[in-house]
Parts: structure tokens; C-alpha cells; sequence
């Protein structure tokens, strides 16, 4: 996939960064026992992700497409004891690697792995979210974005990756490009809502609700 910022500037960007000692092993088991290692979100989106949940004072998760579970894990190393995150994954060979790290991570009573398609699942949350990181069916973002929303605290955090998908949003060319365009400015648009788009990895899209 296209990176949005140069491939040296991501590089060092990405080795001046911090990455856990677990986190380097899933990274390493995720690039060999799987087919799709980029699906993997990666240290530069994990470490300001985990940097976001823990300025926030984030106690409550919510991530939707977990994979094998990286940015899942970066969030928990930023998570307070008593947090939880709630990951939502379809794919029952993403969903054993992931429990195979959280358990060996130490930080494995915060990470709840709900199994199902997340629109199925996510209903099943009882509580107020303090956090959510959208990255799964991106034909689905503003569905997602539409079903957290009255979920998420006033003054909690939404981050969606993939907001600038190769570069597509500025001059949409197929369906995603278009979703993904018209979600970013869906947000920016919301008096409810602050936003900025960072050009993070493939774009992070960070949203604060106001009220
Ligand atoms: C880009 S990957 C997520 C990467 C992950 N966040 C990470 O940090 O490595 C997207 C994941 O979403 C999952 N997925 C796709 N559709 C889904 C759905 N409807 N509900 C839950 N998970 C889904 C896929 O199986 C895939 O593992």
C-alpha cells in the first residue's frame, strides 16, 4: 500500500519510536504465521494510540478489527489495571494468535475478544465508552461511527484508521476512496464533534465529542 508520508521518513520515524519487547514478538509471529501481515497496524499507529488512551485517562476500549491483536496490545500497555478493552474480530486464526500474546504479555485480564461481526457484537457492551479505534470494513466506517457515538462519554475519543487510504480521498476513485472521503468530512462537519487528521501510517482521524 501506498505510505502517505515518504518511505525513509516512516522508517525513521517508526525506529525512533517505542515498541515493547511483547509487542516485537507479535509483530514477528503476526509476519510469519500469517497471510496478510499488513493488515497489522504497526508501531507508529500502536505507540500513539497507547500514548492517546493513557493522556486521556481512558478506562474503558472499544477496538473494532483487532487482527492479531497489535494496536489491541499497545492500547492495553497505556491502559490502567482496572481498564478493559473490548476487541472485535472475526477471524477465529487472528483471535489465537492475539490470546496467545495477551496472555503472555502480562496485560491479558484488560482484553476482552468479542467473536462475531462487530455490528453483532458491539451491542452487547453495557456502559459508557471512554475510547474507540475503528479498523475493520471500511465500507462500514460511518455505520460504526454512527452506532458508537451515543456510546462513547462527552469529552471520549474516536480515532479511525486508514483515513487517508493511498492517498484515494483526494480525488475519489472507487467506492472505498468516496466512503472513506465522505466520512472524514461527515466529521469535520459535526458540530458535536472536534477532529484532526493526522497523516499517521495510512491517515489516523482523531475525534473528540464536545456534547
Ligand atoms: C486492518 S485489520 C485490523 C488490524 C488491527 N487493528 C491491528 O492493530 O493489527 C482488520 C480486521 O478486521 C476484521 N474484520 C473484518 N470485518 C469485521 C467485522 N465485521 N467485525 C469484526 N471484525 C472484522 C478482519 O478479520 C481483520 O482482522
Amino acid at each position: 500500500m501506498t505510505a502517505i508520508t515518504q518511505p525513509e521518513i516512516e522508517q525513521y520515524c517508526q525506529s525512533i519510536s517505542g515498541e515493547s519487547e511483547a509487542l516485537k514478538a507479535l509483530s514477528a509471529a503476526t509476519t510469519e504465521r500469517t497471510r496478510y501481515p499488513d493488515n497489522m497496524s504497526g508501531n507508529l499507529v500502536g505507540q500513539t494510540l497507547k500514548m492517546l488512551v493513557a493522556i486521556s485517562n481512558s478506562k474503558r476500549v472499544l477496538e473494532i478489527g483487532m487482527f492479531t491483536g497489535y494496536a489491541a496490545l499497545s492500547m492495553a500497555e497505556g491502559l490502567a489495571d482496572d481498564g478493559e478493552i473490548y476487541c472485535c474480530e472475526t477471524n477465529p486464526r487472528a483471535i489465537e494468535i492475539a490470546e496467545e500474546f495477551f496472555r503472555k504479555s502480562g496485560h491479558g485480564s484488560k482484553l476482552k475478544v468479542l467473536f462475531g461481526r462487530a455490528m453483532d457484537t458491539i451491542p452487547s457492551i453495557e456502559g459508557e465508552l471512554d475510547f474507540v479505534f475503528i479498523d475493520a470494513d471500511k465500507k462500514k466506517y460511518r455505520e460504526y461511527v454512527d452506532m458508537v457515538l451515543p456510546m462513547l462519554k462527552v469529552g471520549g475519543l474516536i480515532v479511525v484508521d486508514d483515513a487517508l487510504w493511498k492517498g484515494g480521498v483526494l480525488d475519489p476513485q472507487d467506492e472505498r476512496d468516496q466512503i472513506i472521503a465522505d466520512l472524514n468530512q461527515y466529521l469535520a462537519d459535526r458540530a458535536d464533534l472536534e477532529n484532526v487528521l493526522l497523516p499517521v501510517r495510512h491517515g489516523l482521524h482523531i475525534v473528540r465529542k464536545k456534547s
